[in-house]
């Protein structure tokens, strides 16, 4: 049969998770070897166990097997993984996201300053995905000018990652390309990091470039594999979920207005847009032991890719769960994973979409989207996300 990775059932993916869950909920991928599930509980039992199924181990086949590479906190267990994640945790607790409100809400100002006038604009190239490269990189610290050379390694770097788990054509030519963005990264930062160890600046290069509180510090690879997670963890999926609010506040203009007329009530739209088009589409584990999951049996060893944005429209969890509803109460949506990996960034999203949304609908009178029906999706199959999105802003 069809399987999730299918180009045409990525173009709209709701239709075949729906079948998934009601007729299939588990899959065997012969060309692949993986397996897929579909329902929320399902997915949910997963990810709660991590003692049951590891995220060490899943490795996305070529680039992970690089010996230059260690593994990064998302593809580690207990306790390693959180040791890594205790390098970064501090950066992104609520006390410290909510000091950086002003800094986000100047970067909207900006790129709308600039985006509105024109009327016309491809609202992902010009505000949506810049954003949170900006806002990374200033929580970085790395200098104004260079958050385009993030954005094109971010890019890269994800268009690969989602071409090594399909297994499309295997070509050395990406391979090479992704092996040159990684060198790049790492000449890159290994040159301010050296700069940091110097004189340490308020910023996160500073913080990972010395030892912590426990005097504890990461290797240079550990270093690298970190920069390019929080790089790529926190770009393409940010601005595709400003892209997504954009799309489905455009579908549907009643609620759109209704945002307009109530503000208070965009943090509930955010979380509709997260779950209702989920920018990160699914995750993996693999199994440490047997287990039964959707009555099938999945042996110790064997890779589960687990569809957080089937979840996320589960009709057993979600009433409607196929409406879009900025009104929607009691959602429960997986789409920041749920358990030890829990996202880190999570309140920066909330942060940055509250602000670059709010900000919109201040400045506008109106948005819609041009030609709907043209819009094309990003082709992993990890996001679900557009990345030219011509809009016209009426102000
Ligand atoms: C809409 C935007 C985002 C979405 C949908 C998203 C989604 C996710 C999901 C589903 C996971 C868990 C994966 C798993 O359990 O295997 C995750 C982990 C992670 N995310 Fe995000 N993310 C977003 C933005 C960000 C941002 C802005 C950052 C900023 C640094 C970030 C950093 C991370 C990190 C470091 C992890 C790994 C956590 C761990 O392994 O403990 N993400 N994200």
């Amino acid at each position: 049969m069809v399987g999730p990775f299918d180009p045409e059932i990525r173009r709209n993916p709701y239709p075949f998770y729906a079948q998934a869950r009601r007729h299939h909920p588990f899959i065997y991928h012969e060309n692949t070897g993986y397996r897929s599930i579909f329902r929320y509980e399902d997915i949910i039992s997963v990810l709660k166990d991590w003692s049951g199924w590891a995220s060490d181990g899943v490795r996305v086949p070529e680039i992970s097997s690089h010996p230059d590479l260690p593994p990064n906190m998302l593809s580690q267990d207990p306790p390693e993984h959180q040791r890594l994640r205790g390098f970064i945790r501090d950066q992104f607790m609520p006390r410290v996201v909510r000091t950086l409100g002003g800094r986000v809400e100047s970067i909207v100002q900006r790129l709308l300053d600039d985006a509105i006038p024109k009327g016309r604009v491809d609202f992902a190239d010009t505000v949506a995905h810049p954003l949170p490269v900006i806002v990374i990189g200033s929580i970085l610290g790395v200098p104004d000018e260079d958050w385009t050379r993030l954005r094109t390694w971010a890019d890269i770097l994800s268009d690969r990652l989602g071409a090594r788990l399909a297994r499309d054509n295997p070509n050395n030519d990406a391979y090479e390309k992704e092996l040159r963005v990684l060198q790049e990264m790492n000449q890159y930062f290994t040159a301010l990091l050296d700069e940091r160890r110097g004189q340490p600046r308020n910023d996160l290069l500073s913080e990972l470039a010395n030892p912590n509180a426990a005097g504890d510090q990461l290797n240079e690879k550990e270093l690298l594999q970190m920069l390019m997670l929080i790089v790529m963890a926190s770009t393409e999926t940010t601005g595709g979920l400003i892209g997504n609010a954009v799309i489905e506040l455009s579908r549907h203009p009643d609620q759109q207005g209704f945002l307009r007329q109530h503000p208070e009530a965009i943090p509930q739209a955010i979380e509709e847009v997260l779950r209702y088009t989920s920018p990160a589409q699914l995750t993996l584990r693999l199994a440490r032991r047997d287990h039964v999951l959707a009555d099938t049996l999945v042996k110790e060893g064997k890779t589960v890719l687990l569809w957080l944005g089937s979840a996320n429209r589960d009709e057993n969890v979600f009433p409607n769960a196929e409406q879009f509803d900025c009104t929607r109460t009691d959602n429960r949506h997986i789409a920041f994973g749920i358990g030890p990996h829990y996202c880190l960034g999570a309140r920066l999203v909330r942060l940055e979409a509250l602000i670059a949304l709010r900000t919109l609908l201040r400045r506008t009178r109106g948005f819609c989207v041009l030609q709907h029906e043209r819009l094309e999706y990003h082709s992993s199959p990890f996001f679900r996300l557009v990345t030219h999105l011509p809009v016209e802003l009426d102000a």
